[in-house]
């Protein structure tokens, strides 16, 4: 599958590999504001980045005997919670952080590409990706790699059932540990930022393997607040008519009733309050603080929007 968005990158920075989602250069603007649009308790974002500053600042310093980085931070959470934009952010603030090593490389690596490969395929297509790939961009300079939905790629080796999970799965995780071990000994400049909804289906040597795993938890009370009150914002941008609706009544009852969503659904909520009626549909400075409070209340009544 080729890269969907992206059109201003550098063809320098372009790979052209089986399993390679995206690359481009480091510090990336969209990447910058992804960072930005995240929110979270801010100690999660400064752990994030002061671990990732370190696996290029001390690491390379240190005999790996002595300091067994494995250059891996792990995101673990529920869906819509921000994974995937962290990572890609949190590497771009990395690179942004540190200007004394040079040009900062960035790969996304898309696992089901390489999982789905036809049966005895995918242990190959793995071992190419990190072996040849990885290992080729690493050894130009400082990487960065986004390993998205991991458990795919390092799949629980202890639950995988017959006819569910091929021998082919088992070999794969195997080559997967195997890879990251030697990237590890070779390539202190190297970092993965793996995600997973699945803590649980993630080969638990991978997670021993992980510098730091984070668990980003659904948004708390202060976090929906912001999560709604930006989204009305963004809105406002176009609407200003609407701005004030932050202020009313029902909007803080439309925070409450959101605890227990995750963030996507959230920001989805606003859009889907647009669309409760035709008239705001057509003109959405007509949406006003009940719409929204309606459509918070339905998202966190049906299956959907399950409190989990
Ligand atoms: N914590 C958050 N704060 C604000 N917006 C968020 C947050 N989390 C998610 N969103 C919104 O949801 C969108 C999707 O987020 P993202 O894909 O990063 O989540 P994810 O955790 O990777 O989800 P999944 O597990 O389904 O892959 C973001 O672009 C953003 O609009
Ligand atoms: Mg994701």
């Amino acid at each position: 599958m080729k890269p969907l968005h992206f059109p201003d990158r550098d063809p320098d920075y372009v790979v052209d590999a089986k399993g390679v989602l995206d690359s481009r250069k480091l510090p990336d603007q969209s990447f910058l504001e992804l960072w930005d649009a995240i929110i979270v308790d801010q100690p999660v974002k400064d752990r994030l980045l002061a671990q990732a500053v370190l696996n290029f600042t001390l690491r390379p310093k240190l005999k790996r005997s002595a300091a067994p980085f494995h250059g891996i931070i792990l995101l673990v959470g529920p869906p819509g919670t921000g994974k995937t934009s962290l990572a890609r952010g949190l590497a771009s603030r990395t690179a942004e952080t540190i200007r004394d090593q040079g040009k900062f490389r960035y790969i996304e690596v898309e696992p089901h590409a390489l999982a789905s490969a036809a049966l005895g395929k995918s242990q190959q297509a793995v071992r190419h990706l990190l072996a040849e790939v990885v290992a080729e961009q690493a050894s130009l300079g400082p990487l960065i790699v986004v390993l998205d939905e991991v458990e795919t790629l390092a799949a629980d080796r202890a639950k995988l059932s017959l006819e569910a999970n091929p021998v082919d799965v088992h070999r794969a995780t195997d080559a997967v540990l195997a890879q990251l071990d030697q990237l590890a000994a070779q390539y202190p400049q190297l970092l993965f930022i793996a995600t997973s909804n699945f803590e649980n289906a993630i080969d638990a040597a991978f997670v021993s393997r992980a510098d730091l795993v984070e668990d980003i938890g659904l948004p708390t009370a202060g976090a929906c607040e912001r999560i709604l009150t930006d989204t009305v914002m963004a809105l406002a941008a176009v609407f200003p008519r609407i701005k004030n609706i932050v202020e009313d009544r029902e909007f803080q009852q439309a925070i409450q009733h959101s605890v227990g969503l995750d963030a996507r659904r959230i920001r989805k909520s606003v859009l889907a309050a647009c669309a409760r009626d035709k008239r705001t549909a057509l003109d959405p400075g007509r949406l006003t603080a009940a719409d929204i409070l309606a459509s918070v209340e339905q998202a966190s009544r049906t299956s959907y929007g399950v409190r989990r």
